[in-house]
């Protein structure tokens, strides 16, 4: 067979697969088979670049391409639905709709899916775009991040009588067991947890990486069909005929025509909705005709033609007995309720977080009173009233927020324009140090083998290690005899500590636990400075001089190095043979095609980040510059370049090159 029909043949097969799979959770192969056919399709399209098709199934593996996301006007503007929380909101405006069309009609009653929303423009049967609702009137076209969803087609199968431009909105979901998964990663990397899916789904698909993306499991249903030429007049039947062209549709669709049988089945759904794999928060309500949804039309915000009915958070009432305080890594303090157990959503909750001093205020809590517990979209339960009704003529003592850390008693501090209060005492409060150690052994740190949070805390117990330096004066000789340790453990132990003295320089930075400072900002620390004295001896000016280094990871950074017990540390780790130092670059693709020109980025890139851009020009000799002057030799300009610019760039006569010129220049 030729290479290219081999190409397309395999093209549409795995196409099918991945609806079978995804969509009609109907696999006619096996994974292996599929795997082997995707590799097989990965290898050819390497190595024939002609064959090139934006749409192909390998696409779904996402690329670690950085992207800033283009803005991108809606054809017709995303709205959002009125909400109601009550049956008697949802008589009203059923009322007011049976008034205003004065004939009969059918309500399509279905799941309100609690994602964040995409609209999928089709042209000629591909997708096209992808764009999330934005601010209604224009989104972000996340089009390269929604292809890794297996659950979207990128290609709608041939013979189906789709119209040839469409657009499609739905809902982009993060399963809950994928959601619960994620978490348990982000907690053992010791790294913020998401809330819960929305805010899981939404944050993956803003990532720039879309690699990262397809490893996180998204999935879609879609709901509302839009477009010149639909099908049929009903919105069901349109929804029905677009599961035919292979989009994946909630099964839970209903026409109902009484105002009964539209509250049978939210009440059937308040319930059974906790065995869906996805988060849902209520149910929407559409006229069915599209005919009629135009008579009655749209309000400034929301079609009148439908609603949203929103379920009640769960809730519980139960009695408050004590509040107990939390010290973290960074010495932020978190208020913790200990409550009456009580069962609320499947679950028994004993403890629920009260969040900060400015929150406990406001409830007015007193000790014994009777609290509201809610599970809301979050995991963690959270207090959100008091039953003032209940409360005796023996009213418990107020919770005043604590002055003192509970740990080390230390003074609290709290920093300006921060909720939380913070123990200052960051070299010898206990939870603070193990903290730091936990932090400084994690994998994405120095990621010390064997050791865990149980071990550091029986060290730490056992007056073996007060700080990271102790870990490397540790020899197996002092684990002798300990609880639950072997020979073997101890050695490994001793070997992963040895190994980490390799780490590179900006996963020490990293290590350190400076606040505020992630990895992102250790990796552009270690590319601005030499070594670690150097970093050390930069003032504020230098610091807030680094691109993306604002004044609160500055002062941050000098308030570390401020502090003798800091220096002391760093000095000892330093003894100890860590990576203090930038590893030597690799010189081999540096040249001089660019020595002596001064250059300004300016706009919106499409093959590399501007960081990625910035990078290269200093590789082949030539300097950035942040604003355009007489010096300026040339604008790399992207999309979008700001018309100020452009109207200087041309006064003052700089040549503008595109991305694609640029590169060749570089060739
Ligand atoms: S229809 C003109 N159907 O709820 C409105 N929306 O506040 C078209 N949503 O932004 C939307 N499930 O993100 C519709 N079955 C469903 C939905 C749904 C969830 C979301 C959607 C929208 C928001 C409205």
């Amino acid at each position: 067979m030729e290479i290219k029909e081999r190409i397309e043949a395999l093209r549409a097969e795995l196409h099918r697969h991945n609806y079978n799979y995804y969509v009609k959770n109907a696999p006619e192969i096996s994974d292996k088979e599929f795997d082997d056919k995707m590799r097989e399709l990965q290898d050819l399209e390497q190595a024939h670049p002609e064959f090139y098709d934006e749409n192909s199934p390998t696409m779904r593996v996402g690329s670690d391409l950085n992207k800033n996301f283009k803005q991108v006007a809606h054809q017709y503007p995303m709205l959002s639905l009125g909400n109601t929380y009550s049956e008697a909101e949802v008589a009203d405006w059923y009322e007011r709709t049976r008034r205003a069309l004065n004939e009969e009609f059918e309500v399509c009653c279905e799941m309100k899916f609690d994602g964040t929303s995409i609209s999928l423009t089709y042209e000629d049967g591909k997708l096209v775009r992808a764009v999330t609702r934005g601010d209604g009137e224009k989104g972000d076209d996340v089009t390269d991040n929604v292809k890794t969803i297996r659950s979207i087609p990128l290609v709608l199968p041939s013979g189906r009588d789709y119209p040839p431009s469409f657009e499609i909105r739905g809902e982009i979901l993060m399963p809950w067991t994928v959601f619960e998964e994620l978490n348990r990663e982000k907690e053992a990397r010791e790294e913020p947890l998401f809330a819960n899916p929305r805010n899981a789904a939404s944050g993956t698909l803003k990532l720039q990486n879309s690699s990262i993306v397809a490893s996180r499991k998204l999935d879609a249903y879609l709901y509302y069909l839009l477009g010149a030429e639909l099908p049929h007049d009903g919105h069901y039947e349109n929804l029905q005929e677009a599961a035919q062209w292979g989009f994946k549709i909630s099964k839970i669709m209903q026409k109902h025509q009484t105002l009964e049988e539209i509250f049978a089945f939210i009440n059937h759904w308040d319930t059974e909705r906790k065995s869906l794999p996805v988060a849902t928060d209520g149910i929407v309500l559409k006229v069915n005709s599209l005919r009629q949804q135009r008579n009655l039309g749209f309000t400034a915000k929301s079609p009148r033609w439908a609603i949203a009915y929103k379920f009640q958070a769960e809730q519980a009432l139960t009695r408050l007995n004590k509040v107990t305080y939390q010290v973290g890594r960074t010495g932020a303090i978190t208020p913790v309720a200990n409550l009456d157990p009580v069962q609320l959503s499947g679950t028994v909750v004993k403890r629920a977080s009260l969040h900060n001093a400015d929150i406990i205020e406001g409830l007015d809590l007193h000790i014994g009173d009777m609290v509201y517990v809610e599970k809301g979209g979050e995991i963690i339960p959270k207090i959100t009233g008091v039953d003032k009704e209940a409360r005796s003529f023996m009213l418990g003592e107020k919770v005043r927020f604590i002055t003192t850390c509970p740990e080390c008693g230390s003074k609290l501090i709290r920093y300006e324009g921060e909720a939380a209060y913070y123990c200052p005492n960051d070299t010898a409060c206990p939870p603070q140090i193990k903290g730091k150690i936990e932090h400084f052994i994690s994998r994405r740190a120095m990621n010390i083998d064997g050791l865990g949070p149980e071990t550091v805390d029986q060290f730490y117990q056992l007056g073996l290690i007060h700080n990271v330096a102790d870990l490397y004066d540790l020899t197996t000789y002092n684990f002798v005899g300990l609880d639950r340790m072997g020979e073997k453990s101890a050695e490994n132990i001793i070997a992963g500590i040895a190994q980490s003295r390799e780490v590179p320089f900006e996963r020490v930075i990293f290590a350190l636990g400076i606040r505020f400072v992630g990895e992102t900002v250790a990796k552009k620390l270690a590319k601005s400075f030499v070594d670690i004295d150097e970093l050390r001896q930069a003032d504020f000016t230098r610091l807030v001089s680094i691109g993306e280094i604002g004044e609160k990871i500055a002062q941050s950074i000098l308030t570390y190095f401020g502090n003798a017990a800091n220096n002391e540390l760093v000095e000892r780790l330093k003894a100890a043979g860590l990576q203090f130092r930038r590893a030597d670059e690799d010189l081999s693709d540096h040249t001089d095609k660019l020595a002596g020109q001064t250059i300004v980025i300016s706009g919106v890139f499409r093959l590399h980040s501007r960081d990625e851009y910035k990078e290269l020009i200093e590789k082949h000799g030539g300097k950035n510059a942040g604003s355009l002057s007489a010096k300026t030799s040339f604008v790399l300009a992207g999309e979008n370049m700001g018309p100020a610019k452009l109207e200087k760039a041309q006064k003052l006569g700089i040549r503008i090159m595109n991305e694609d010129n640029f590169l060749k220049l570089l060739s």
